[in-house]
């Protein structure tokens, strides 16, 4: 992976392929993560949208709809499916597309979900083009077609599942086939949280860890968080250390100023990949136009982590612009990199 403070998704490994109730995961993340959609902060539209799916489905005695999520990690998308399985009373199955290879891993879990459950797919724009094609029967009639035999002896057996929702989530809407986006009832792309969101959720964190924290600390660490709660909560950890050992264990401006620039984390929360990213082009390609291929050939590092870790951040705070012949840094990331001097890369 990249970066630490970037880290976002669970190995592989972790991402179950056995079915769970949502409390056997991840026990000290999940539990800074929100249950239900009453203590989910931010995201305001997304959870109105869950709200009225979840309590029309109830109603009417069914799942609810086929569910797509997408946006730059750590915004919550994993949580948002714990939450649907929270509030319908049913079990979550955690896999993702690339531990998909062969059509008989998704039919294997498929068929074991029980009526209503909830199938998320992570990085669902990877899932391959054989196994994609199972889902398509499963998500629009609850059934997979099995063939057997090839030529003029091929027959089909339709097997029928019980009803489920799947929630799928990616970082990378554009890849996902038009067959697949369309079989989607709810379509949302999350945001990244404003500064008052990401305070709120730190200060819960806090309270939830026993951490003492007050309020310039709290805005301190939001706005080095990059927009992002997973971000938020994982420095809270990193201020806490220093905290403690180094001062008197309250967590405030002064104490998250120092642990986060030990981290290598500046005041607009940038890390050292980011900054190399901005000085890569800068430097190397006098502030652009260049193409993602050739920074990433620069830096060393994987276009996709660039694309889907990196960048939107820095289109968001404006540091970037994605033209049609390449990216071109801005005025403001020029500033921003000056301010830092002899605090850099
Ligand atoms: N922890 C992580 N994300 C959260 C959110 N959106 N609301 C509350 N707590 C959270």
């Amino acid at each position: 992976m990249t970066d630490d403070v970037l880290t976002h998704s669970s190995d592989e490994s972790d991402l179950l392929s056995g079915r769970c109730s949502p409390a056997d995961q991840e026990p000290e993340i999940l539990s800074l993560r929100p249950g239900r959609l009453s203590e989910y902060i931010g995201q305001a539209d997304v959870v109105e949208t869950l709200k009225i799916a979840i309590e029309a489905a109830m109603q009417r005695g069914e799942p609810i709809d086929h569910v797509l999520f997408h946006g730059p990690p750590g915004l919550g998308k994993t949580t948002l499916a714990h939450i649907i399985a929270n509030e319908t009373g049913t079990h979550l199955t955690i896999t993702s597309g690339p531990a998909l290879e062969k059509g008989g891993d998704l039919i294997g879990l498929l068929t074991r979900l029980e009526e209503g459950d909830i199938l998320l797919i992570d990085e669902i724009h990877r899932i391959p083009k054989t196994v994609e094609e199972f889902l398509y029967p499963a998500m629009e009639d609850f059934a997979v077609d099995f063939m057997f035999d090839k030529g003029i002896h091929a027959r089909s057996h339709r097997y029928r599942l019980n009803r489920f929702a799947l929630v799928g989530a990616t970082t990378r809407v554009g890849l996902l086939s038009a067959p697949l986006r369309d079989r989607f009832g709810i379509f949302r792309n999350l945001n990244f949280y404003s500064i008052q969101d990401l305070e709120i959720i730190v200060k819960r964190s806090a309270r939830l860890l026993e951490i003492e924290i007050d309020p310039q600390g709290a805005t301190e660490l939001a706005m080095r968080s990059r927009g992002t709660p997973r971000i938020v909560n994982r420095l809270l950890k990193r201020v806490r250390d220093y905290s403690q050992v180094r001062a008197e264990g309250i967590i405030t401006q002064k104490t998250t100023q120092i642990a986060l620039n030990l981290e290598g984390v500046d005041k607009k929360g940038l890390t050292s990949l980011d900054r190399r990213y901005l000085k890569t082009i800068i430097d190397y390609y006098h502030g652009g136009p260049v193409g993602i291929e050739a920074i990433a050939a620069t830096l060393q590092e994987e276009s996709d982590t660039l694309v889907d870790v990196v960048e939107p951040y820095l289109l968001k705070i404006g540091m970037i612009l994605r033209t049609s012949s390449g990216r071109r840094t801005t005025e403001s990331a020029c500033e921003h990199l000056a301010s830092l001097e002899p605090f850099s890369a």
